[in-house]
């Protein structure tokens, strides 16, 4: 199936709706082709025009945003006349109040322009608000459109300039030849045109191995009374400290959002998303509370690693992408069409570009396991994706482990960036070299040292420190064999020093172990508690190692622990998770990643705790004991990868009965 267009566009979402306007109105011929229109991001989103309020960072993403903000009036005026449709576009300011003093001194002269209100201005611009509330930021130039009027106006727009779009058509394959695309496969024929473009959202890794993943958003609407526009309830967007938003509409409406989940595309409202919303749209503007629920709907933000779109060229010179908007499609929509009509037209890469170049992920921090590892591998290097005779022809299950790894959220600790989520120890290998290679094969990123061994040059322990390369590995100097929190305190101050040393100048971690028992070297909870509360205090990143005790794991994050790590059964003792009712209510309800740490001796164990929903694990006896320590840590970094992308996924439920694979109905058979 041949288009007789030069461009066939893969996404009938915002991003594709407007890059074919953008390109049809300069002369070229387009086709879109649209899976599903509603599922769309920019169908569930809420409209927002927030680069200030989204707190997007100096850099070319403010450049990004700005310039798109600043595009926008001509923008909407266009789509506006070509398809007589009001869209709701807003320059309204977005007010965001907080309930604590910010950090940042208020300075009312900054660019992008922000005011400081203090709390009787604050409750002066918008009453209503929570008496709490103790001061905002009211940003005048943000402002609001309503995403469902855009979306279906920029579809009659396009086509009513002639842009052809099939609705309904789902490619499930990129045909590649000879570092070229050649056509989108799909159920009904494959496609073929000149360029392609591929802006499928979220839903870009079944088509490429790119690292977009969903991050699900959960939305309700409400209606405020109907009243004059002037007495309104609402006056203007809220955004409140906590990432909760309410938009309200001139229909009388109230978007409400949204949640952040990384729960793959798991469908559906949930009564804790929706519990979430509310309890934070009724603390910041209690009258909500009265108001009648309209509607619940989901959507799925497409996210990088970086959480910045991916924009401009690709493996194949004839394939460009525009997708991994994350939060901001709504918003990036006119400058992502403007800058991609230019690149395929004129091939004119703007200077900006490049800072959103898909290659940005193509550089992990440490090797791969399939690079570092003597092991053969099977699976490909990252490299594979700048040579596009190997890229493989992609499915997700086709995606190989360093995209999985890289296309996941990173792990954030005490601000820190760590792509992998496998920690590994120095700890038990018969010798430095074994330890390095395993260090290696493992992809981790983070290995904890035993301040006290080091120090006192414990057996194996003399010059462990200067064996890796900690301008690649960060190091985390822990407090093994320190019996009492004043021991452990005075340990970790020297942990910090050893950092210093070895070049690590900013590295405040510590993996706190208070340990006064010998036999099964279980951790002392109230040792723990006090030498955290005390390191917190001094500025310690503290990452404290506890039983399984989901009050004990509270408690040291209300202290400011920068993590929990739970053990799955005693130590080097090879058990596995004996715990996991604990480490799930832990897992469940903590806000800072929970690294499971202690007892796993096989890649199965470790699969478990990151299906469980583990952020990271620690792991050293099983590798440095096992048999080959280094085929076994690659084993481990396999396994943590596996795990977590489980998760992600989304196991099935179990059943008690079976369902057969092949479905039952429209069988062939007697009538
Ligand atoms: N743009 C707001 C959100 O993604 O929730």
């Amino acid at each position: 199936m041949r288009t007789e267009d030069e461009v066939l566009i893969v996404g009938g979402g915002i991003m594709g709706l407007a890059i074919a306007l953008e390109l049809k109105l300069r002369g070229t011929s387009v086709t879109v082709l649209s899976r599903d229109f509603r599922q769309a991001a920019a169908h569930a989103a809420a409209g927002m025009l927030a680069p200030q309020a989204e707190a997007l960072p100096p850099g070319p993403m403010r450049d990004l945003s700005l310039q798109s903000l600043e595009a926008y009036p001509e923008w909407v005026r266009k789509i506006e006349d070509l398809s007589s449709t009001d869209i709701g576009y807003q320059a309204c300011g977005i007010l965001a109040p907080v309930y604590d003093a910010p950090s940042d001194t208020p300075n009312n002269s900054s660019t992008p322009a922000r005011r400081w209100l203090d709390q009787t201005a604050i409750h002066l611009a918008q009453p209503g608000l929570n008496p709490d509330i103790l001061g905002g930021w009211w940003l005048p130039e943000e402002g609001q459109v309503d995403n469902r009027a855009l979306t279906g106006a920029l579809r009659s727009a396009a086509e009513s300039v002639g842009v052809t779009i099939h609705e309904g058509v789902a490619v499930t394959d990129v045909e590649r030849r000879h570092g070229k695309v050649v056509g989108m496969r799909s159920p009904t024929g494959t496609w073929q045109a000149q360029h392609y473009i591929l802006a499928t959202g979220a839903w870009s890794q079944a088509l490429l191995p790119v690292p977009v993943q969903p991050l699900k958003g959960q939305m309700i609407s409400v209606a405020a009374p109907m009243v004059d526009a002037a007495e309104r309830p609402l006056q203007q967007v809220l955004f409140g400290p906590d990432g909760l938003y309410l938009v309200p509409r001139r229909d009388g409406r109230i978007i409400v959002g949204a949640t952040v989940e990384a729960v793959g595309f798991a469908p559906h409202n949930t009564p804790a998303g929706l519990q979430e919303l509310l309890s934070k749209a009724m603390r910041l503007f209690p009258a909500i509370a009265q108001f009648p629920i309209q509607e619940c709907w989901w959507g799925f933000r497409p996210t990088t690693p970086d959480q910045f779109p991916i924009l401009g060229a690709s493996p194949y010179n004839n394939l460009s992408l525009a997708i991994g908007h994350h939060r901001n499609g709504i918003l990036l929509a006119p400058i992502t069409a403007h800058l991609i009509a230019n690149l395929v037209t004129t091939h004119e890469t703007d200077p900006l570009l490049p800072h959103f170049s898909w290659e940005r992920f193509l550089s992990p921090m440490v090797p791969s396991p399939a690079t570092a590892s003597p092991a053969p591998s099977s699976y490909s290097s990252p490299k594979s994706m700048s040579q596009p005779s190997t890229l493989p022809s992609a499915t997700p299950t086709q995606t190989d482990l360093t995209v999985a790894r890289s296309s996941d959220r990173p792990l954030i600790i005490a601000g820190q960036t760590f792509h992998s989520r496998l920690m590994t120890g120095t700890g038990k290998y018969d010798n430095f070299e074994v330890m390095q290679q395993s260090v290696a094969a493992s992809g981790c990123e983070i290995v904890t040292v035993a301040v006290r061994r080091v120090q006192t040059k414990a057996p194996g322990h003399e010059g462990l420190a200067e064996a890796l390369d900690w301008s690649r590995i960060w190091m985390l100097p822990n407090t093994a064999g320190c019996q009492t929190a004043e021991e452990a305190i005075r340990v970790a101050r020297l942990g910090r020093e050893m950092a210093k040393l070895l070049g690590q100048e900013d590295n405040n971690f510590v993996k706190l172990e208070v340990i006064p028992d010998t036999q099964y070297l279980l951790p002392d909870p109230i040792g723990t508690l006090e030498a955290a509360e005390t390191l917190v205090k001094e500025g310690f990143a503290v990452l404290p190692y506890i039983n399984a005790d989901p009050l004990l794991a509270k408690r040291l994050e209300d202290v400011g622990c920068a993590t929990v790590m739970p053990l799955g059964s005693p130590i080097g003792s090879g058990q596995g998770i004996r715990n996991t009712a604990n480490i799930q209510i832990i897992i469940e309800n903590a806000k800072v990643p929970v690294v499971v740490d202690a007892g796993i001796g096989t890649p199965s164990e470790a699969a478990q705790a990151m299906e469980m929903g583990a952020d990271a694990l620690l792991i050293n006896t099983a590798i440095a004991k096992a048999h080959n320590p280094v085929a076994m840590a690659q084993a481990m970094g396999m396994a943590t990868v596996a795990g977590r992308l489980a998760y992600l996924a989304g196991r099935i439920p179990v059943q008690g009965n079976a369902s057969a694979s092949s479905p039952l109905t429209g069988r062939i058979g007697k009538a």
